[in-house]
């Protein structure tokens, strides 16, 4: 299956979805920076800079058939670590996106987003898909990676995994958190080069599940 992936950031849902067997046919990608490391990961893939042109882009040319289109739309508008405004947030993209999906017609779409989409926006988003033709499902089940956001600077919650009636540390976050301890305590040779308390590149890689070096550009 062919994807187009929009707000590609440094292609971590790519690498998902090629793991899963797909191609990768093109990026859209506004910063700079991040479309330095799409291209190193993808130099054959043709990339572009912004979603809201990105149809034009796309029929420029002759082009693959495209079966996902696949993004994490901005998640600032719905984010527990923001105002909260969704619709009312200059940064909600998900207009720009279902464009994308309207004139290209995959046969799936996948997004991923923050929790607080689901209070804040998700009516929109399930109301778009519907009125284009699509059944949508979702899931909750990485809610451990949402804790890790939501903490990463500063303190480590206890996020829990309910199974089997008993409350468990998921076994991941129990290694998160002692490399996080090493890390505050500078023995950590992932946290060695750590500057005013930001985490380092490759411990942030490794957190995220990105192998390591994946942002060396
Ligand atoms: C939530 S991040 C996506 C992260 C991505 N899934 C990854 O694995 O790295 C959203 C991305 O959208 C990008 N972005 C914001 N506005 C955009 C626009 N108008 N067109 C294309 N990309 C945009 C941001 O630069 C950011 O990298």
């Amino acid at each position: 299956m062919n994807v187009l992936s929009l707000f590609s950031g440094i292609g971590g849902l790519e690498l998902g979805l090629e793991r899963a067997g797909m191609t990768v046919v093109g990026q859209v990608e506004i910063d700079p920076w991040c479309r330095k490391v799409l291209a190193k990961h993808w130099p054959e893939v043709p990339r572009h800079d912004d979603v809201r042109t990105c149809v034009d882009w796309w029929r420029s040319e002759p082009r693959p058939a495209v079966h996902v289109v696949a993004g994490g739309f901005p998640c600032q508008p719905a984010s527990s670590a923001g105002l909260r405004l969704a619709q009312d947030d200059e940064r909600w993209l998900w207009p720009a996106m279902a464009r994308v999906v309207r004139e290209l017609r995959p046969e799936y779409v996948v997004l991923e987003n923050v929790v607080g989409l689901l209070d804040r926006g998700f009516d929109e988003v399930l109301g778009s898909l519907a009125s284009l033709g699509f059944d949508a499902e979702w899931s909750r089940r990485a809610p451990w990676v949402h804790h890790i956001h939501a903490s990463a600077c500063s303190s480590w919650p206890t996020p829990r995994a309910n199974r089997g009636g008993r409350l468990r540390l998921d076994p991941r976050i129990r290694v998160a958190r002692q490399r996080a301890r090493g890390v505050r305590g500078s023995t950590s040779p992932n946290l060695a080069t750590a500057v005013g308390g930001t985490p380092n590149p490759e411990w942030v890689e490794w957190l995220m599940g990105f192998p390591a070096g994946w942002t060396d550009v």
